[in-house]
């Protein structure tokens, strides 16, 4: 098998100045929802390696196309920029095979399932939550989405099209950090946990009992989310040893 597929950009959405999603034709691609792509574009030359790779969780359900990818662009970045400046009908290469065990099969059977991201983080999630997987297996859905400021809570009517879909067992709480904002918890998620006030604005139980997390995003509040739910009894999930929490870092 060679080492990449030959995609195409269908094309791309601009959220803000540092927020894009990409749309890629890439048909042969299967995955599981929760997974990742890996995408690259050709490196510069005198480069050691001939490709500039990264991984990207993909967006869209499975056996919906194109492939979508939900990304910042960081201006020092070698890729991001890069991806985020491809005109529709530009090539992208990715890797033949999709990776990761970031998904429902890997979750503990549990009432709620609480789905907990920071900035592009939420991106596996609106997969997962647009396949079927969690709503036969979870009685109840939250969905937390953290930014800094209130224009990255992006992809508002693809969350509104899942709570319509699923009246009653879903959720969708924002929260912004870095500004007020009428609809949005304030701060950060491990303080909005120990002091009760996300649960309160769901009505539901964050806890050993009833429920099983995943965390997906930036590293430090993956650390920093599992130290306060460790503190309830919550631990990791393991295939061998079943737990309460499943994580996915991007950096
Ligand atoms: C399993 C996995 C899945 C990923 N999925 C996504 C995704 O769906 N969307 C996405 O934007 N990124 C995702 N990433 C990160 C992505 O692979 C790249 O690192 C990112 O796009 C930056 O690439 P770059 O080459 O421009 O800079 P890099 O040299 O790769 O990154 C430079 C620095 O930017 C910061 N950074 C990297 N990614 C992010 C991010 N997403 N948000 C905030 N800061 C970041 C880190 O401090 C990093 O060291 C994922 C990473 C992993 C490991
Ligand atoms: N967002 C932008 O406009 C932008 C533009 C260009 C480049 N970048 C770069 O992109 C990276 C940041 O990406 P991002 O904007 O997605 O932000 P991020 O730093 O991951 O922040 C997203 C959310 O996570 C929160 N958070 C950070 N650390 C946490 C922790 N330990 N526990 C719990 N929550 C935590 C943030 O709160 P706090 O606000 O309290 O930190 C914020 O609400 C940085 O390298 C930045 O320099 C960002």
């Amino acid at each position: 098998m060679s080492a990449w597929i030959e995609g195409r950009v269908a094309g791309t959405r601009r959220w803000t100045e540092s927020l894009c999603s990409i749309g890629v034709e890439a048909p042969s691609l299967s995955f599981a929802a929760g997974q990742f792509a890996r995408l690259a574009l050709p490196a510069p030359p005198g480069a050691k390696e001939p490709m500039i790779a990264r991984p990207y969780s993909f967006v869209n359900p499975p056996h919906a196309a194109p492939h979508e990818f939900y990304f910042i662009i960081l201006p020092e970045g070698p890729l991001s920029p890069r991806l985020a400046a491809l005109d529709t009908g530009a090539s992208v290469w990715l890797a033949p095979r999709a990776s990761g065990l970031f998904g429902i099969a890997e979750t503990a059977q549990s009432d709620s399932l609480w789905c907990v991201s920071t900035g592009t983080g939420i991106g596996p999630f609106l997969s997962i939550l647009r396949s079927g997987d969690p709503w036969t297996k979870f009685g109840r859905v939250v969905l937390v989405h953290s930014v800094r400021y209130a224009e990255e809570l992006t992809y508002r009517d693809e969350i509104a099209r899942i709570a319509g879909a699923h009246p009653g067992a879903f959720d969708y709480v924002p929260m912004v950090s870095r500004e007020a904002h009428p609809d949005a918890l304030a701060g950060r998620i491990p303080a909005a946990i120990e002091d009760g006030r996300l649960e309160g604005r769901v009505g539901l139980a964050l806890t050993p009992e009833n429920a099983h997390a995943m965390l997906c995003g930036n590293p430090a509040m993956v650390d920093d989310v599992q130290a306060v739910l460790g503190a309830r009894g919550m631990r990791r999930h393991r295939r061998r040893e079943p737990g309460h929490i499943t994580l996915e870092t991007y950096w």
